[in-house]
């Protein structure tokens, strides 16, 4: 995601990038710099000597060759930027225009304090303000959001940025489906507005709102406001909080009671709640009436960044988790991360091993993102988890949308969970689902370089950021854990497949790993544990 500050010369834009990213942990793009590093010297030199188009044609490509990532990025665009067409068009392709407008007074104070690096000018100040203004006016209108300087401090425009992105805009991912697409809203003050954006969906008459005894009951009725407000007859259903919900008897009770509720095929189910409640939900939904619609509200990080994204819906058997369950994906997300601030820290942590599989999948950018913003997630600061939270859902909706039905692309998202379902499984579910995909991450990584897939510098990274997240990187793995990693082997017809990182955004399947191997990594884990 990239922002894209524009607006007039010295209306502040360069002050203004860096603070800006503080809010989110997002990195600083300079373009001028970046045409100057093209170019090899000043754009003041480029357009002295070689003339403002030649000026312009390096602007755009520079433009061009800024690369979609899900990691957030500040760009602090040149003044004549959005003058072109086709560069506002390549800025909306990979993200947002925000623009910044002042009086001109202001602009002229501004481009008298810079003019030193600008080309020599004929006209003064206050006449280039003018003219600029008013010759680019259509140009700087065109924006997602525009903001007035005013007499504002940078540190109070860098706020009002913020919270209009965190509060207000929030963050669209859009997940094609087999039958129909899957809208993802990420912001803060979401539960509000869940009623109007299911009837946006079509979603009419009966529906049921499935919530914990514990956790997400709290924000229950907010919810219920909003369905009752857009028309929507809510009733509302309870299940056992955590992993108790995911059981064959509470499956069944939901089925009865939307039955006697009276749900139909127009409306539909609401889980509200963590991966638990997201599980349950969606396999009673998938199975009830032969299908009827699922809306997730997660209320963990871990739903948000992961259960809720994807369509996978189940319940636990005697023989083992998640064994039985549905591809069944839900009309919508809504991912309102103020309901976050009520989460105890260790379920944060456990989310965030989700946040950093994602980042490692992704791209070097979003693994230096995560390093900038994850105290901010701990602290509970919005824009970092807005950042967190989009990065995790931009890589899984992405992967989901190429391979619904897990025929091989999806796999990835595996990376640290051969191992990880293993332990989690091996402790007795003492580890937390977070805990233990840290742990699998850490031998995955071990494994591949001992391969020689790795470099022995990657690991390091993954520990640090681990680390940080309050997630172990080493323990004991008992005894019980090789068999659960057979049994894996059995469910994927004979083979044990390794998720396996070669560097950070380029990862490979690997099976047929040899014994001797196994047993390093897990040394490694094991080391000085
Ligand atoms: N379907 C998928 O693709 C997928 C992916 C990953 C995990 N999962 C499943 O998700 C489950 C784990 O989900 P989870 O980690 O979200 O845990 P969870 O749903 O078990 O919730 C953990 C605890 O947090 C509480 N809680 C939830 N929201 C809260 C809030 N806002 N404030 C305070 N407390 C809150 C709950 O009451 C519960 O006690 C597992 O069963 C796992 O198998 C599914
Ligand atoms: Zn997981």
């Amino acid at each position: 995601m990239h922002l894209f500050l524009v607006g007039p010369p010295g209306i502040g834009k360069s002050t203004l990038a860096p603070v800006l990213a503080r809010h989110f942990g997002a990195a600083v793009i300079e373009l001028d710099r970046e045409i100057e590093r093209r170019a090899g010297k000043s754009c003041k030199d480029v357009i002295e000597r070689d003339g403002m188009d030649r000026f312009r044609d390096l602007e755009s490509s520079a433009l061009m060759r800024l690369q979609a990532t899900p990691a957030w990025t500040i760009v602090d665009t040149g003044g004549g930027t959005p003058i072109r067409d086709t560069n506002r068009k390549r800025m909306r392709q990979l993200g947002l225009i925000v623009g910044l407008r002042g009086s001109v007074d202001r602009v002229t104070a501004g481009i008298a304090a810079t003019m030193t690096k600008r080309p020599q000018q004929e006209v003064a100040p206050r006449d280039r303000a003018r003219s600029v203004l008013r010759e680019r006016r259509a140009a700087y209108a065109d924006a997602d959001v525009t903001f007035d300087v005013g007499s504002a401090s940078v540190n109070e425009v860098a706020r009002a940025i913020a919270a209009w992105l965190v509060s207000a805009r929030g963050v669209r991912i859009d997940i094609a489906g087999a039958d129909r697409s899957c809208r993802v809203l990420i912001r803060a003050g979401l539960l509000d507005h869940v009623g109007p954006h299911l009837v946006d969906l079509g979603w009419r008459g009966r529906v049921a709102l499935v919530t914990d005894a514990r956790g997400s009951a709290r924000y229950a009725a907010d919810v219920m406001r909003s369905l009752e407000r857009a028309g929507l007859d809510a009733v509302g259903l309870r299940v056992p909080a955590g992993e108790a919900a995911k059981r064959l008897r509470v499956a069944a009770r939901l089925w009865d009671d939307l039955a006697a509720s009276g749900i139909g095929r127009d409306g539909g189910v609401i889980a509200l709640g963590g991966g638990s409640v997201g599980d349950v939900s969606g396999f009673v939904a998938a199975t009830y009436l032969r299908g009827v619609r699922i809306a997730q509200i997660p209320t963990t990080l871990l739903g948000m960044a992961d259960a809720a994204i994807g369509g996978k819906t189940a319940i636990d058997i005697a023989a083992g988790k998640n064994l039985v369950g549905a591809f069944h994906p839900p009309d919508a997300v809504f991912a309102d991360l103020a309901v976050l601030s009520t989460l105890p820290e260790r379920q944060v942590s456990s989310g965030l091993a989700e946040v950093v599989k994602s980042a490692f999948l992704a791209d070097r950018e979003s693994v230096a993102q995560l390093g900038r913003g994850l105290e901010g997630v701990r602290n509970g600061d919005l824009g970092a988890l807005l950042a967190a939270v989009t990065i995790a859902a931009e890589v899984k909706g992405s992967i989901v949308s190429r391979d619904p039905r897990e025929a091989g692309l999806r796999e990835l998202l595996n990376f640290g969970h051969t191992m990880g379902h293993a332990y989690e499984a091996a402790s007795g579910y003492r580890a937390t689902h977070g805990e233990a995909v840290a742990i699998g991450m850490v031998y995955a990584t071990a494994l591949a370089e001992r391969l020689e897939l790795a470099s022995p510098a990657l690991r390091p990274q993954l520990e640090t950021l681990l680390a940080r997240a309050a997630l172990p990187t080493r323990a004991r793995l008992p005894r019980a854990v090789w068999g659960y990693v057979l049994r894996d082997k059995k469910a994927r017809a004979g083979k044990l497949r390794w998720i396996l990182p070669r560097r950070i955004g380029r990862f490979s399947e690997v099976t047929d790993v040899a014994e001797s191997a196994l047993r390093a990594a897990a040394q490694t884990v094991e080391s000085a544990a």
